[in-house]
């Protein structure tokens, strides 16, 4: 069962994400590593966090020239399109902080294929780290099929294990095409965080926490080593106490 942190509402619940994250950020890096290696989640429910950590205090006081971040997944879109999870961070967070840009590893979608962006992105991954990353905290949002990335049900890829990256043909929620990070990077995470809002999500958050694990991809990600917490409104999550 994951840790559940339960919010008044949207911007609560971003509020006191940014406060964990910058102090997760904090403790690993006072505990001596050199980089914090953070995986961003793509979709709408991450955007409001991105914009409060781009404001004060987190705006200059994360450490950001020690903060490496990635991508748990990417549509196969131009880096200029709207739905580009790249361009959304980039805009409401990374260029307003002193991110350097050797410690933003985005995927690239400039190839003919999404086959090929996949394939770099593990290449790109696979330079930096050389065997499997453990990355220091791996944001995650819900899909209302309680697909995380782009891990769909029933899809091959959930039982992937050796891939690191996959490339995504048959998306149920468009972009059709698009680039994930696989459950073996996903679960080999220090820190794993859900951000959750919505009442469109209540309904897959209490079948994923109360069915047996099998039919949301939500429910394969359990790190071998690390914790999960799941960052919830009151919407998603009506039966719950305020944190
Ligand atoms: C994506 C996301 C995806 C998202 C969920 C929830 O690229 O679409 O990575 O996994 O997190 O679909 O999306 P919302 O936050 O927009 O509800």
């Amino acid at each position: 069962m994951p840790e559940l942190r339960i919010a008044e509402n949207e911007e609560k619940m971003a509020e006191r994400a940014a406060e964990d994250i910058a102090a997760w950020i904090g403790d690993v890096l006072s505990r001596g590593e050199r980089f914090f290696h953070w995986v961003l989640t793509g979709g709408n429910t991450p955007k409001k966090l991105y914009e409060r950590l781009s404001r004060p205090p987190y705006d200059k006081s994360i450490p950001w020239s020690r903060v490496r971040v990635f991508w748990g997944d990417e549509r196969f879109v131009p880096a200029s399109d709207e739905a580009s999870n790249v361009r959304a961070a980039s805009e409401i967070l990374l260029r307003k902080v002193a991110i350097p840009a050797e410690n933003i590893f985005a995927p690239r979608t400039d190839f003919p294929g999404v086959e090929e962006s996949a394939a770099q992105y593990e290449k790109d991954l696979k330079y930096l780290f050389h065997t499997i990353p453990r990355f220091h905290l791996v944001l995650l949002g819900l899909g209302e099929d309680g697909h995380i990335a782009s891990l769909f049900p029933k899809s091959p890829h959930l039982t992937e294990e050796q891939r690191w990256v996959v490339p995504v043909k048959d998306a149920p929620k468009p972009p059709l095409e698009r680039i994930s990070l696989t459950l073996p990077l996903v679960n080999n995470a220090e820190q794993i965080m859900f951000l959750i809002s919505g009442e469109s999500k209540a309904s897959v958050v209490k079948s994923a926490l109360n069915q047996p694990i099998g039919k949301y991809p939500c429910q394969y990600v359990w790190p071998m080593a690390g914790t999960v917490i799941w960052w919830l409104d009151r919407a998603a999550y009506p039966g719950g106490e305020l944190s």
